[in-house]
């Protein structure tokens, strides 16, 4: 079986590093090759660009900045660890991907949806991803939870709203593309979410 591309989504505190560590166990246990990544990151460069996000050095920066920052962090990301492994039959588990600037930057930052395409479009050049999963969670619940890992990032520090504008687009687009995209309810138990995801997967494994 060729490489296959997962990304996970979510808003803040939704449990996708906790999920991401059970599929990849899930997967190699079952003898697929997994390489674990994020976004902004996953590589030397991508991880600068993400301090750079993330961090307080820069509050104001422009919008337009932020998402050039993502895309540039997401086109090295693509051209030295995605694609590469890829090619090479792994299974690419990504958190974070695409969604979450449309997400983000679109739905929370009130960027054209437009602007985003056409960065998309350039950087990945018709790559997407196989399957993704939304976890989605109230809000409140999400913060409640974020707030618990400690200082808060530039994103965290934002108000409730700006996080409902989030969870909106990702629920829109999960719903307008059923085939790539699935929403898992993560305002349930670590278990019970980690039992649908493995069903997901399954069923996934069972029509490649
Ligand atoms: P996290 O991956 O640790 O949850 O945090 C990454 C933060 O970066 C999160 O608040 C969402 C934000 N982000 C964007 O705003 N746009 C993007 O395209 C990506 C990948 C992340």
């Amino acid at each position: 079986m060729s490489g296959q591309f997962i990304t996970v989504e979510g808003g803040e505190g939704a449990g996708k590093t906790t999920q991401l560590a059970f599929m990849r166990e899930y997967l190699e246990q079952r003898g697929h090759r997994v390489t674990l990544t994020r976004e902004p990151g996953g590589t030397a460069l991508g991880e600068e660009i993400r301090s750079l996000l993330l961090g307080h050095r820069h509050d104001g920066m422009a919008l337009a900045t932020e998402t050039l920052l993502v895309f540039a962090a997401r086109a090295e990301h693509l051209e030295r660890v995605i694609r590469p492994a890829l090619a090479a039959g792994h299974w690419v588990l990504c958190d974070r991907f695409t969604d979450a600037t449309y997400a983000y930057q679109g739905g929370g930052r009130g960027l054209p949806l437009e602007r985003i395409t056409i960065l998309e479009n350039w950087v990945q050049g018709g790559l997407q991803p196989d399957l993704t999963l939304v976890f989605d969670a109230p809000v409140a619940v999400g913060l409640e939870r974020a707030g618990r890992r400690g200082a808060a990032d530039r994103f965290e520090r934002e108000e409730t709203a700006f996080f409902e504008r989030v969870r909106a687009v990702y629920l829109d687009r999960a719903r307008q593309d059923p085939d790539r995209c699935r929403i898992v309810n993560a305002d349930r138990p670590v278990v019970m979410v980690r039992a649908e995801v493995e069903a997901i997967l399954a069923k996934w494994l069972g029509c490649r």
